[in-house]
C-alpha cells in the first residue's frame, strides 16, 4: 500500500513536470504551426484542395473520389494509411507506431442539396452540394497531416488521422467503430464548420454539446370512399391529423421541463383528390434526446401514440424506426478533461478570446460515437466573415465557406494532436 502510494506520488510529479515542461514547449510550436498553415504555398494547396472536393460532391457511402482524392494527397506525403475501411474511409497513421494514440477526425459526405451558390467552383454535380462543409473538414485534416509529417520526429506517440464516411444521418462513425479503426486510440478531436461565429474563432463546451437522434415512419391505414360519404369509410387523414398534435404532448406533458426534448414531424404524405378519402396516409418526423432513457422512452412513446391514436378513428398503425438502416445517433458529450486541453492549445493558437462557450442546440453529430468510446472533444470552428457573405447557416443552398478558417483549422488540430501526445507520452 504504502509502496503503491509512493510510486504514484512519483509518477505524477514527473508528470507534473512533464506537462508543464511540454506546454512551454508546444506553444512556440503551435504559433510555429499556425504560420506554416498561413504560409502562401500551404494556403494555396488547402484551397485548391476544398476547391477540387467541393467540386465533386458526393453523397453518404458513395465518396469514392473523395476517398481517392485523400489517399493521393497521404501517398504524395509519404503518409501511411488503411483502407478502405467501412467502404471508403481511410485511416492514416504519422508517428512512431507506439502508443499514445491519438485521433483526429474528418467527416467526407455531401449533401442532396442543389447548390444555389454562383461561383468558379461551384458544385459540378447537379442535386449534390458541400453545404454541411465536410470539404472543409477533409481539407484541414489533410492540412494537420502535412504538418504533423512536416514535425514527425517531434510526436511522442501515434496520431491516426480518421477520414470518415457517412455523417449526414448514415452512422459512418459507428461503421468505423465496428471494422476497428479506432481499436488502441485512447483519446479524439474533431471539428465542424460554424458560420455562426467569425473566422479565427472557436466554440465549445464540457460535458452535453449536440443532442442525440432518432428517425421513425409511419403509416396510418384506413378504408377509402367518397368524401360526401364519411360514415362508410375509415378516414386516415383525421386520424394523422389527431396523431400529430398527441405527438406534441409527449414533451409539452410528459417531459421534466428542465430536460431537453424535441418531437418534430417532417413530411406527411396522404390523398390525391379534394373529394375522395384516401386509403392510407404516410408521415414521419425525428426525435431528439440527450440520454438513452430519454431515447427509449421517446421511441415507445412515439410508438403508442400513433398506434392508439389510429386505434381511436378506427383505424391501423405500423410504425418503423429504421434502425437497421439508420442506426440512431447518441447525445455528444465533451469529455471534459480532453475539452480543457484543446481550449488551451485553442486560446494559445488564437489568443484568449479566440475560444467561446458553445451555445448547446439539438443537432446531431455522429463524432457521438467516438466520445461514447473514449475521452473525446468536439469543436465548432468559425467561418463567419461579412465581407466574404459567409454567413448562411449550414444545409443552406446558399452555403459559403471562408477559406481563411483552412489553415486555422489544420494548425488547431495539428497543435492538439501534437500537445496530447507530449502530455501523455509513457514515461521511460
Ligand atoms: C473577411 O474577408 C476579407 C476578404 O477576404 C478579408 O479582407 C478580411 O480580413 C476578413 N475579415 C475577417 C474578420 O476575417
Ligand atoms: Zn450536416
Ligand atoms: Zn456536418
Amino acid at each position: 500500500m504504502t509502496r503503491f502510494f509512493f510510486l504514484t506520488c512519483a509518477l505524477c510529479s514527473l508528470l507534473l513536470r512533464d506537462s508543464a515542461y511540454a506546454l512551454e514547449t508546444e506553444s512556440s510550436l503551435t504559433r510555429e504551426l499556425l504560420e506554416s498553415a498561413k504560409d502562401s504555398e500551404f494556403l494555396d494547396w488547402l484551397k485548391s484542395l476544398r476547391r477540387k472536393i467541393h467540386e465533386y460532391p458526393e453523397l453518404s457511402f458513395e465518396e469514392h473520389e473523395t476517398s481517392r482524392l485523400i489517399r493521393t494527397e497521404l501517398d504524395s506525403l509519404g503518409i501511411e494509411y488503411e483502407w478502405p475501411v467501412a467502404e471508403t474511409g481511410v485511416v492514416a497513421r504519422i508517428g512512431s507506431g507506439a502508443q499514445p494514440w491519438f485521433g483526429l477526425r474528418a467527416d467526407m459526405d455531401a449533401l442532396p442539396i442543389q447548390e444555389l451558390v454562383e461561383w468558379k467552383h461551384k458544385s459540378k454535380v447537379n442535386g449534390k452540394m458541400h453545404a454541411c462543409g465536410h470539404d472543409a473538414h477533409v481539407t484541414m485534416l489533410l492540412g494537420a497531416a502535412k504538418l504533423l509529417q512536416k514535425n514527425r520526429d517531434k510526436l511522442k506517440g501515434t496520431v491516426k488521422l480518421v477520414f470518415q464516411p457517412g455523417e449526414e444521418g448514415h452512422a459512418g462513425a459507428y461503421h468505423m467503430i465496428k471494422e476497428g479503426a479506432l481499436d488502441g486510440v485512447q483519446a479524439i478531436f474533431g471539428l465542424h464548420v460554424d458560420p455562426s461565429i467569425p473566422t479565427g474563432t472557436v466554440s465549445s463546451k464540457a460535458g452535453p454539446m449536440l443532442a442525440g437522434s432518432g428517425r421513425f415512419t409511419a403509416v396510418i391505414q384506413g378504408k377509402g370512399g367518397h368524401a360526401a360519404s364519411p360514415h362508410k369509410a375509415r378516414d386516415p387523414i383525421l386520424a394523422l391529423s389527431m396523431t400529430i398534435l398527441a405527438l406534441q404532448q409527449i414533451v409539452s406533458r410528459e417531459t421534466n421541463p428542465l430536460e431537453a426534448r424535441v418531437v418534430s414531424i417532417g413530411y406527411v404524405q396522404g390523398g390525391e383528390a379534394l373529394n375522395v378519402i384516401p386509403e392510407t396516409v404516410k408521415f414521419g418526423g425525428t426525435f431528439r434526446f440527450m440520454n438513452s432513457e430519454s431515447y427509449s422512452y421517446l421511441k415507445q412513446r412515439i410508438k403508442e401514440m400513433i398506434e392508439t391514436q389510429a386505434a381511436v378513428h378506427q383505424c391501423s398503425a405500423v410504425v418503423d424506426f429504421m434502425e437497421e438502416k439508420l442506426i440512431p445517433y447518441p447525445a455528444t458529450i465533451n469529455d471534459p478533461g480532453m475539452y480543457q486541453h484543446a481550449k488551451k492549445v485553442g486560446e494559445k493558437l488564437l489568443g484568449e478570446h479566440g475560444v467561446k462557450l458553445y451555445q448547446m442546440m439539438m443537432g446531431a453529430e455522429d463524432f457521438s460515437f467516438y466520445a461514447q468510446k473514449m475521452p473525446a472533444a468536439f469543436f465548432m470552428i468559425g467561418t463567419r466573415n461579412e465581407t466574404m457573405k459567409s454567413v448562411k447557416g449550414l444545409h443552406s443552398p446558399h452555403f459559403v465557406i471562408d477559406e481563411d478558417v483552412l489553415p486555422v483549422g489544420a494548425a488547431l488540430h495539428a497543435s492538439v494532436a501534437i500537445s496530447y501526445l507530449d502530455i501523455h507520452a509513457e514515461i521511460k
